[in-house]
């Protein structure tokens, strides 16, 4: 914000720290991403009518470990089936890099996965790394090269909590990054991550924090994480637009129920996008004026940004 000295009305102030401000958003949003397991032939089928904007076809946790194998082949065939990805993008979770499963993953490249989600890292060089294994996997397997792009679970081992601050230009594979409040938990040692009250305690809310301003620190996609209860669809959407108003500018599903309400929560509404325009048009008709005021608002620079942004989005996603 570039607000030098003035006084700051407290409208202004709520107005200006909405979350559209922040650079998240860039060419393609992703508002939804399912997981789905890698090695159910029924999700699989089920999820190709799924509006989410992008799968994770999932190698890691929801796998059973003996049959990791058999989901990387299935993963890859999928892939391979799906060559035209205008409409929904496919990812492929990983196992971490610290195991020597990830590297038997990679197979997936030769089916051109959009994307990477990387499980487990302690610090960006995690994607780093990655990114180079990238760059001979592509060019060996005839992929386009740098289009398979990177977002780690940047939040599942304690170490990785200290370094959050330092994904900026760690790659320019990195697509976003997102967070989880299990795996951590486990590592802690902790029996719950919760309050009594049933809000995260304060490790997993310094996570989920860290994860948003990490993201825009880096210039990249903030993603919330999951909402366990499959069945709480009214829940699901108080917490997806807590995340939405937070600054996060999509949401992981685990069931195909949850996309529509994702969907709808990180999609611009119609009272939004006509604000969003009459911003637009009152800078339009006032060049070299970079503060305008309107309905007794101020609006300036970061505003119509925040605008821009919003009629982007609507027309990508129209409601
Ligand atoms: N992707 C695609 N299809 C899914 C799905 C998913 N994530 N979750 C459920 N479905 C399908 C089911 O196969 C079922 O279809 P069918 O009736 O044609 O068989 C339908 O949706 C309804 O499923 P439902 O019976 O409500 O759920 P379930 O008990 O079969 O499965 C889960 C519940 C949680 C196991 C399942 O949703 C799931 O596997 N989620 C993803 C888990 C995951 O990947 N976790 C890793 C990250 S945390
Ligand atoms: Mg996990």
């Amino acid at each position: 914000m570039t607000m030098g000295t003035q006084f700051v009305p407290q409208e202004a102030e709520e107005i200006m720290s909405t979350p559209e401000l922040n650079a998240g958003v860039k060419s393609a949003p992703l508002r939804s991403m399912l997981f789905v397991p890698g090695d159910s032939e029924r999700k699989l089928e089920k999820s190709i009518s799924s509006p989410a904007d992008a799968l994770i076809l999932d190698l890691e946790d929801a796998v059973a470990p003996s049959r990791t194998h058999i989901a990387r082949g299935m993963v890859l065939e999928y892939l391979k089936s799906r060559p035209d990805r205008s409409r929904q993008k496919l990812w492929v979770r990983i196992n971490p890099l610290t195991t020597p499963a990830a590297l038997l993953d990679l197979m997936v490249v030769a089916g051109a996965p959009d994307g990477l989600m990387l499980p487990k890292v302690f610090s960006a060089q995690d994607v780093t790394k990655l990114s180079h294994f990238l760059d001979a996997l592509e060019v060996r397997e005839g992929v386009p090269q740098g289009s398979i792009r990177i977002m780690p679970v940047a939040t599942e081992t304690p170490a990785a909590l200290f370094t959050l601050g330092g994904y900026a230009g760690c790659s320019p594979r990195l697509a976003g990054l997102t967070w989880g409040a299990e795996d951590i938990a486990a590592a802690l040692g902790a029996s719950t991550n919760r309050r009594p009250n049933g809000e995260y305690d304060t490790v997993y809310q310094l996570a989920r924090a860290l994860c948003l301003t990490g993201a825009v620190a880096a210039d990249v996609q903030p993603i919330d994480t999951i909402w366990s209860n499959f069945s709480d669809p009214t829940g699901l959407e108080a917490d997806s637009q807590f995340a939405r108003r937070s600054g996060f500018t999509g949401k992981i599903a685990i069931h195909p129920n949850q996309v529509e309400i994702i969907n709808q929560a990180f999609s611009p509404s119609a009272e939004e996008v006509v604000w969003s325009q009459r911003v637009v048009d009152v800078f339009a008709s006032n060049p070299g004026l970079g503060t305008v005021g309107l309905e007794g608002k101020m609006l300036d620079m970061p505003h119509l940004k925040q605008a821009q942004r919003i009629l982007e989005l609507a027309a990508r996603f129209p409601q």
